[in-house]
């Protein structure tokens, strides 16, 4: 237990677990640091202080912590973590807040569903490589002046702007229990360009997420994205489409943007049946 200043009821220090892992493919292992308390810290001025220290809890020097973060307001989604045992956001994750829940340390892990790297940091390719698959994009045929787009009516803006909040943070494929971990070891002899095509042919074959469903139905809805709404549609009845949501909705209860990630599975749904449907009559 942390010993609190009885004057201002925070702790003078605080703990700090955190799974470590030297490089992809190694084995993890926790390591305990301790920092001095500051009134208003995040998770990553936790993990700035550590660094700065560059010893462990028992003053032994160790190698710097490594962590991924970039705009630091909750806008990027590259700052993804677990802590205490919940996928979140590490820049917009406050100290105090966290103390309120678990007074006697903070527990850091990487995601659960990517390659680590280096200890927090992740490969999260898969997770763009998914919106490659639902072409989560507006097509353009020139970059000359083609004038202004087509005019949106506010109900569509309505439904499209909480999906085009995304940041693909990834918290909702890492709650997901249908989302399973992929990772692939380079075979010796193999190049970088054959090891690239077997891991996108592995992310290809699986669950593509809820954050590209929910992206599919953000660019399906949109007056030129729709072009491309047959092959989004495609790409959602394929293997590892629309079917492997298992309804669990972890997904939503995750997401820090609160994207209705599961009326877009809902629309997603009934838009794969119905472009199934006509498929099979348009045979
Ligand atoms: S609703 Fe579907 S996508 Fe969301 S957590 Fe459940 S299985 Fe995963
Ligand atoms: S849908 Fe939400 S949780 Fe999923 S990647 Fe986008 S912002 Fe992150
Ligand atoms: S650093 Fe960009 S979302 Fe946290």
């Amino acid at each position: 237990m942390i010993a609190f200043d009885a004057s201002q009821k925070r702790p003078e220090f605080i703990k700090v677990r955190i799974r470590r892992q030297d490089g992809p493919g190694e084995k993890p292992y926790w390591e305990l640091h301790q920092i001095t308390y500051e009134p208003e810290l995040n998770v990553i001025s936790v993990l700035q202080r550590i660094a700065s220290q560059a010893t462990n809890s028992d003053g032994k020097k160790v190698a710097p912590v490594t962590w991924d973060c970039g705009c630091l307001e909750e806008v990027c989604g590259s700052c993804t973590m677990q802590i205490n045992g919940r996928v979140r956001q590490s820049c917009s994750a406050l100290v105090d807040r966290l103390l309120e829940d678990n007074e006697d340390e903070l527990v850091l892990e990487p995601m659960s569903k990517f390659p680590v790297i280096r200890d927090l940091m992740v490969d999260r390719q898969r997770l763009f490589r998914a919106l490659e698959r639902v072409k989560a994009w507006v097509p353009v045929d020139s970059y000359y002046n083609l004038g202004p787009g087509e005019r949106q009516l506010r109900d569509t803006q309505e439904q499209n702007y909480p999906l085009s909040q995304c940041m693909s943070c990834g918290c909702c494929v890492d709650a997901c229990p249908q989302y399973k971990k992929i990772e692939l070891k380079k075979e010796a002899g193999e190049t970088d360009e054959a090891f690239e095509a077997r891991k996108e042919a592995a992310y290809d074959e699986s669950f593509v997420g809820p954050h590209a469903i929910s992206q599919a139905m953000l660019f399906n809805n949109h007056p030129t994205g729709k072009a491309l709404a047959g092959e989004r549609l495609e790409a959602l009845t394929g293997p590892g489409g629309i079917q492997a949501c298992g309804n669990a909705q972890n997904c939503v209860a995750v997401c820090p943007k609160e994207i209705p990630l599961t009326t877009s599975i809902g629309r997603a749904g009934r838009a794969a049946t119905m472009y199934k449907i006509k498929k099979f009559f348009d045979k």
